[in-house]
């Protein structure tokens, strides 16, 4: 009789705490010295989220929505994997990013199980940009502000091209094509936004020709020199401008490196989905494998950051353990 009663005790504390493990949400502030960021834009708070896989933090994502309130940032950046391809629900997913928007400015990338549903790219997508999501498909934006910009970023995961989980070779080469992409629309399409009123301001063809002109005030060609090998002559163009870089794929970081990005954001990892308790190392991430080095916090190669996200949500693992789901709020400092 002690031993069910026992037994009990021990089902009931570890049930609770797979629940703690997976519902509470824990926040992760990274102060970053970025060494190219105009001035204008130093003290800028970023939240990052990635990896919701159609989670629900309370009703509505009331729980998610009230802890991204509370850190008043200036942008929301969302790295992908917002449904889960084998638990598809778009209206969690639809109105958790149109409540998101309401709160700052939210930019947003595929993930690998997007690249997996045509449902997101035939229904969800433009639900998203109704509700006045920034969608960045290998697209740019400017961010600007008192006259000074930096450039953001946004690829697709390269599942969307390759279909497979592929050789690292090759998904290097399809995230290089995506940003190269990505960095060519800046000089075809002028898209603008302008920080304080969070809105967008999409000029095309017609603007001035200083407009047009990627040297932008306050950056001059001193700044820190980068390579963008590998790209085009006018993405290359691009290199002396702050970038930042919203891609699925933590485990790319020397692409990014190579492209010369100053700051990207990533998730994917799912933290190892188990940590080593007091260890900061990860159980397995795809495409890392076992024990794999970027699942979270801020690494560096050379001149560029990554920032990774641990994500909300589960997908194929059903449970977090010593994992809890993340929220990551990033000042420039
Ligand atoms: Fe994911």
């Amino acid at each position: 009789m002690i031993e069910y009663f026992i037994a009990l005790i021990i089902i009931a504390a570890i049930a609770v705490f797979l629940y703690l493990e997976n519902n509470w949400i824990k926040i992760n502030r990274i102060k970053h010295s970025p060494k190219n960021l105009p001035r204008e834009f130093m003290g800028m708070r970023i939240v990052h989220l990635s990896d919701m896989h159609s989670k629900s933090f309370g009703q509505g994502n009331n729980n998610l929505l009230k802890r991204v309130k509370e850190l008043n940032p200036d942008i929301i950046v969302f790295t992908g994997d917002l449904i889960d391809s084998r638990r598809y629900e778009e209206e969690v997913s639809s109105s958790t990013m149109a409540s998101l928007v309401n709160i700052a400015p939210v930019y947003y990338v595929i993930g690998n199980h997007e690249a997996r549903r045509d449902e997101y790219d035939n229904s969800l997508q433009q639900k998203l940009i109704n509700s006045g999501v920034k969608v960045l498909r290998n697209h740019a934006h400017i961010i600007e502000k008192k006259g000074q910009s930096f450039y953001i970023l946004g690829v697709d995961d390269p599942y969307k091209d390759n279909r497979s989980y592929s050789k690292k070779g090759k998904d290097s080469e399809v995230l290089k094509r995506n940003i190269n992409e990505a960095l060519e629309k800046i000089t075809e399409e002028r898209a603008k936004d302008t920080l304080s009123q969070g809105i967008l301001l999409k000029k095309g063809k017609g603007l001035s020709q200083e407009m047009n002109s990627i040297q932008w005030k306050g950056l001059s060609h001193e700044s820190i020199p980068k390579n963008r090998q590998g790209l085009s002559k006018e993405a290359s163009s691009s290199k002396n401008h702050f970038t930042l870089l919203l891609s699925h794929r933590p485990e790319q970081i020397e692409t990014y490196a190579q492209c010369g990005i100053d700051l990207v954001f990533s998730g994917h990892a799912h933290g190892g989905q188990m940590r080593i308790p007091f260890t900061g190392q990860g159980g397995f991430a795809p495409n890392q494998g076992k024990f794999p080095k970027y699942t979270s916090g801020i690494h560096m190669l050379g001149d560029t950051a990554l920032v990774i996200s641990r994500g909300l949500g589960n997908s194929s693992f059903p449970f977090r353990v010593f994992n809890r789901p993340e929220i990551v709020l990033v000042e420039l400092v």
